[in-house]
């Protein structure tokens, strides 16, 4: 996918300078970190090109012009550490001392003005986490294994989901080519049927939790019964597990197999997030998917490392959820 903006190096230099001057742990205290974000938004330091490229994606998606963007050559830290597959989250807190990948995430954030979403029973709440291949989940559907991953929207079983997923390329070997997936609800749309949609739109669907959210809440087995059609075309749905609940009728196992259907037939969006790429896309108006096309070195595909945050399509969307926020923290939510 061709992206929207190519930063220069001058202008990554640039940025990555501001975005050190934040100087505070995301890992420490995400509303301090994220208050000295917006103080550099509000002292002006904020290149122009960049201010001008968020607002072109924040236009984008509110007309309905484009849900997936592509930013190439964005300010990363001058050291990326290797991280234990074992445990990386706390390998990560403990060797890497500068936060210039989370600044730039929280920033374009704040300027796109979708407030971030964290979970509180994974990565400690943390508002940046990593796509990385933990070596426990290996070969496992949950993305945090070095699996392929079919289409799908993350939480999809979570009462509270995130409107929009972005991914900051920390590390993508060159020789190994790991594509993200993405097919836009309004193309999934223009192949189904009238009837179908309707049934699509009953709650008559459960998905069962994935092995990663088994594994930090055992009390999480099966979603409620739930539509997979949702707004005008908010897909609740991951492919090969989200199925008809228990006496459902049979239109809703059709419409299941239109799905399917629509899914091979519609037009899609795939792209191969390199170091350094911003690629940021709708998680609810869409689903996507992780293709591993060509690996010629599975131990080095292995090191492949995404920063990734989850954010609400505007701040009104987050205030819904606001009587689930713990510890006062905007955006944290429980399980
Ligand atoms: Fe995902």
């Amino acid at each position: 996918m061709e992206p929207i903006y190519v930063l220069s190096d001058a202008e990554r230099e640039q940025l990555a300078a501001v975005l050190h001057s934040v100087g505070k742990s995301p890992y420490e205290d995400y509303e301090d970190f994220s208050r000295a974000v917006g103080d550099v938004v509000a002292r002006g330091e904020v290149p122009a090109f960049f201010a001008d490229v968020c607002a072109r994606i924040r236009d984008d998606r509110r007309s309905g012009a484009g849900d997936a963007h592509v930013l190439r050559n964005c300010p990363l830290d001058e050291e990326i550490p290797e991280l234990d597959l074992d445990d990386p989250v706390a390998d990560k807190h403990a060797k890497k001392k500068t936060f210039v990948g989370e600044a730039f995430l929280e920033l374009f954030a704040q300027l796109v003005e979708t407030p971030l979403l964290s979970y509180a029973t994974r990565f400690n709440g943390d508002f940046f986490t990593d796509v990385v291949a933990i070596n426990r989940y290996s070969g496992m559907q949950t993305g945090f294994s070095d699996s392929e991953l079919v289409y799908h929207n993350d939480r999809t079983a979570h009462p509270v989901r995130a409107d929009f997923i972005s991914l900051l390329g920390m590390r993508c070997p060159d020789g190994d080519f790991v594509y993200t997936g993405f097919v836009d609800g309004r193309d999934l749309l223009a192949h189904l049927s009238e009837e179908d949609q309707l049934q699509l739109r009953e709650a008559q669907f459960i998905t069962p939790f994935d092995v990663f959210s088994r594994d930090n809440n055992e009390d999480l087995t099966v979603s409620e019964v739930h539509p997979i059609l949702e707004n005008h075309h908010s897909f609740r749905y991951l492919d090969t597990c989200t199925t008809a609940a228990p006496g459902a009728p049979e239109s809703a196992k059709d419409a299941l197999l239109a799905l399917k259907n629509a899914m091979v037939r519609a037009d899609k969006t795939r792209h191969r997030i390199r170091t350094g790429d911003l690629f940021t896309f709708a998680n609810q108006d869409g689903l996507h998917s992780r293709d591993k096309m060509e690996i010629n070195d599975p131990a080095r595909a292995r090191r492949r490392w995404l920063l990734k945050t989850y954010a609400f399509r505007d701040a009104a969307a987050a205030e819904q959820h606001a009587d689930r926020w713990l510890d006062g923290v905007r955006g944290r939510v429980g399980d």
